[in-house]
């Protein structure tokens, strides 16, 4: 299609630059009409009319509506949305599985709308990994053959495809078992031999359609772990259609909506949550459970007040009369959080005419993560006598938890509902 879009994506030489995250997809104006004379739908005469109504009077049926999007390199990215929405079309026009009625598409820094036969061949065989729903794999190939597949088709001999589908099986969890069948395995291990099939060509993208949709809720939520772990580990990037709002908030870094072929909303879970762009979105995250979703960084505040370790006891006393506190968070110079200096301790280091908080002095009140979700809170700020410290990974203090703060979360949102 148009190669005046082939440029668009990368401004230059630098944009290879680690500095900034590389594009690794970009949908631009994408469209996807099935039926007769296609392109007659992008006039203005058909252009807006509702799916419904196009499907009634042209035959044609739209899936993919003007979509446009961006996939960062080593960003997990969900699409969303209800079913007939257009997520499959989507995710398979990206490999042209489905041919796009207009649009630019960029994948892994090539054209691919722009390629002739052989080259998308070649493209499918060494640039992305597709997962499917019910897991694609050859009945008669043992596990190992089955997750040595894409090299096979890619032509890699038999000793270095089957030390990377060794390679791939152990990081899925499947050591030990390259000599079976698939059907003895179970449903959760064989996606797990799917995936191995999809991580062993190493490409530069995953992608994944409905993965885990058939395996029962356990498994499911324990798939879902390891692909979080997975991610963090390889840093691929991925792009993992799903229905469901959970999976979507607990894997995705940023999610698209999508709704009759159209992608609504594009944005990280808490704002899909927080700033649901219409009552579509609205009516996704109603099932959401606040306390499941939102997180440390939500709700945390700014603490009272702040005593740093090289301020002696005595201003340490003035500041937390003058605030009325009992207590307070000590950090050192960089912020890095140390402990909790209660009144009795200052008292006791004023007479003692200590210069400084000492660590050995404070009580120790374990910080969490900011991306802790409110659920795994209740329990310390429910016993504790402190507010709960959030740091960074550098341990800097960067605000603290009060069980206020926490019920006025939930409440919003029951209200809300
Ligand atoms: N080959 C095809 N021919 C005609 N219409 C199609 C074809 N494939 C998909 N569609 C239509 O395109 C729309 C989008 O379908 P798609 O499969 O992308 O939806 P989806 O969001 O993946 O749904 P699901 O959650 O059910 O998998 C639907 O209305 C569907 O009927
Ligand atoms: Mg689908």
């Amino acid at each position: 299609m148009s190669d005046s879009n082939t440029d668009k994506v990368e401004s230059g030489p630098e944009s290879e630059d680690a500095c900034s995250p590389q594009v690794m997809v970009q949908a631009e104006g994408v469209w996807k009409v099935f039926g007769r004379n296609p392109e007659r739908i992008l006039t203005p005469r058909y252009r807006d009319v509702p799916k419904k109504d196009l499907q009634r009077r042209t035959g044609c049926v739209i899936a993919l509506r003007d979509v446009s999007f961006a996939v960062k390199s080593g960003e997990l990215f969900v699409i969303m949305g209800l079913s007939g929405s257009g997520k499959s079309t989507m995710i398979r026009t990206l490999l042209r599985l489905v041919e796009p009625t207009a649009g630019a598409l960029r994948v892994a820094d090539k054209d691919v709308v722009a390629m002739d036969h052989e080259e998308l061949i070649q493209f499918r065989r060494d640039k992305v990994s597709m997962v499917f729903q019910n897991y694609g794999l050859l009945p008669h190939y043992t596990v190992l053959e089955n997750a040595a597949y894409g090299l096979k088709l890619r032509g890699n001999h038999k000793e270095e495809r089957e030390a990377r589908a060794i390679e791939a099986l152990k990081t899925v969890g499947l050591a030990g078992w390259e000599n079976y069948y698939p059907a003895s395995l179970s449903g959760g291990m064989q996606q797990r031999v799917g995936l191995a099939r999809a991580l062993a060509k190493d490409p530069a993208i995953l992608l994944m359609d409905e993965p885990f949709s058939g395996l029962d809720p356990l498994i499911r939520r324990q798939m879902q772990d390891e692909l979080v772990d997975l991610q963090a580990e390889l840093g691929k990037t991925i792009v993992f259609v799903t229905h469901d709002l959970h999976e979507a908030l607990k894997l995705g870094d940023r999610i698209a909506i999508m709704r009759d072929g159209r992608v609504v909303q594009v944005a990280d879970p808490e704002e899909i949550l927080n700033n649901p762009h219409d009552e579509y979105v609205k009516a996704f995250t109603r099932d959401a459970s606040p306390a499941r979703v939102f997180t440390a960084a939500t709700v945390m505040e700014d603490p009272e007040i702040l005593l740093y370790r090289r301020q002696g006891p005595l201003t340490a006393r003035t500041m937390m009369e003058h605030q009325r506190c009992e207590w307070s968070f000590v950090v050192d110079r960089k912020k890095r959080y140390l402990g909790v200096a209660t009144r009795d301790v200052i008292e006791r280091l004023a007479k003692e005419k200590k210069h400084i908080l000492n660590e050995e002095d404070l009580l120790y009140v374990q910080p969490v993560p900011p991306d802790t979700v409110i659920e795994d809170l209740f329990g310390q700020v429910s016993s504790g006598s402190y507010h709960v410290p959030v740091t960074d990974e550098h341990g800097r203090l960067l605000g603290v938890v009060r069980p206020r703060a926490i019920l006025n979360a939930l409440s919003t949102e029951d209200a809300d509902a």
